[in-house]
């Protein structure tokens, strides 16, 4: 039973680096048994927008939906589309659409990439974010009235369910129960949202005693975003609502290095749709076409969603290689000071999955 994944490489370099985290998977195919069946869709790109008017076909959800997995590069090429329409109808859809209620983004530093964080050595910050991706403070809930005069007024709500944050809360546990730290801190703002926050940290109370082995604290958002950059060491499953979670899950790979390696997870957990994995940079359209583009991102999406297919071992070996490679100066790509060119960099991580 082959894992079905639904490959959309997308725009500029999703194009370039897309191959290389296939790349990487035919590896993992070889070396841990698994076997991956590659559907490859040309949608969700704006050169398809140029052609057919939209950015997706109609029944966009039947050919893709019925995948385990959707492997995704970068979408986005404003000098033909403007941004708004391409991220509108393909990434948004497909989040909406898909329930991908989690965003999952790693923390980790690797070696051989540039923090801007004094005196920390890989193995000092090794976090996950878990951002809450499908309600809260992104509601469409709210109006204007009186617009343009001086009794303008603007509202616009958060909405929290009972259902949507102890399903969020509920991820983020499980993932701190699986860790070796086990320890789950709670992004709040109890002291100055007075309604949508307690509320927050009281179904973190009650989801609490459900996993009595992990340990957990909450703090502020605002002096959570210091304790980020001072001691990022503190932490090991950090979960938060949608506004606070973009927040820290920007400034989160931001501490430890370069955009072209950070990777994302949008994730439906219970599979009753597939979840997407993608590199958090875009398209790059100024170094497009010159396979110069750092594939790492790429490649360490690929193994998020192994994680999420239930391979952990052939995750953790990606992840692996990956540090393996990115230590050795000779495969860095030129965002890392190296000279390496994008295949070569994902050529090694598969060499390195391979013999690892
Ligand atoms: P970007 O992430 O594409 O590029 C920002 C800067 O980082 C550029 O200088 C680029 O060369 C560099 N960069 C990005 N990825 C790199 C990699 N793998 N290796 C080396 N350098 C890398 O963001 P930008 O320029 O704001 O957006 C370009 C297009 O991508 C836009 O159309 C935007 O809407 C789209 N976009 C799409 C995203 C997605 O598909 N999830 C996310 C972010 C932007
Ligand atoms: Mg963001």
């Amino acid at each position: 039973n082959a894992h079905r994944i639904a490959v959309i490489p997308g725009d500029g370099i999703g194009k370039e680096v897309v191959p290389e985290g296939l790349r990487v998977l035919d590896a993992v195919g070889q070396r841990f048994g698994c076997a991956f069946h590659f559907d490859t869709f040309d949608f969700a790109s704006c050169d398809y927008y140029l052609e057919h008017g939209q950015m997706m076909p109609d029944d966009w959800k039947a050919q893709i939906g019925g995948h385990d997995a959707i492997f995704f590069g970068a979408v986005g090429w404003p000098e033909t589309v403007p941004d708004h329409v391409s991220l509108w109808g393909s990434l948004i859809q497909f989040r909406r659409e898909f329930d991908q209620y989690v965003n999952l983004r790693p923390v980790r530093l690797m070696p051989g990439v540039p923090t801007p964080l004094a005196n920390r050595a890989p193995g000092d910050i090794d976090f996950y974010v878990v951002r809450e991706n499908t309600e809260g403070e992104y509601s469409s809930i709210g109006g204007r009235i009186f617009p343009g005069t001086d009794r303008e007024v603007v509202v616009q709500e958060t909405v929290m369910t009972r259902i949507g944050v102890d399903r969020v809360l509920r991820y983020a546990f499980d993932l701190a129960q699986r860790r070796e730290k086990k320890h789950l801190t709670s992004a709040t703002k109890s002291n100055g949202i007075s309604i949508t926050m307690p509320y927050w940290d009281e179904r973190v109370e009650a989801m609490a005693p459900h996993y009595p082995d992990v340990r957990w604290d909450k703090y502020h958002i605002d002096i959570l975003t210091a304790h980020f950059v001072q001691h990022p060491d503190w932490f090991d499953v950090v979960v938060a609502s949608n506004l606070f979670g973009d927040i820290l899950s920007d400034l989160g790979p931001a501490c430890t290095g370069t955009i072209g390696i950070a990777p994302a997870g949008n994730i439906n957990p219970e599979r009753h749709f597939p979840s997407l994995f993608e590199p958090v940079h875009g398209s790059a359209p100024d170094i497009a076409g010159k396979f110069i583009a750092n594939p790492v991102g790429q490649i360490w999406s690929a193994a998020l969603m192994l994680d999420h297919l239930g391979e952990r071992e052939a995750g953790a070996a990606v992840v692996r290689a990956i540090e393996e490679v990115l230590a050795r100066s000779e495969y860095r790509t030129r965002d890392l000071g190296g000279t390496a060119g994008t295949t070569e960099c994902g050529e090694a991580i598969a060499d390195a999955v391979l013999s690892g």
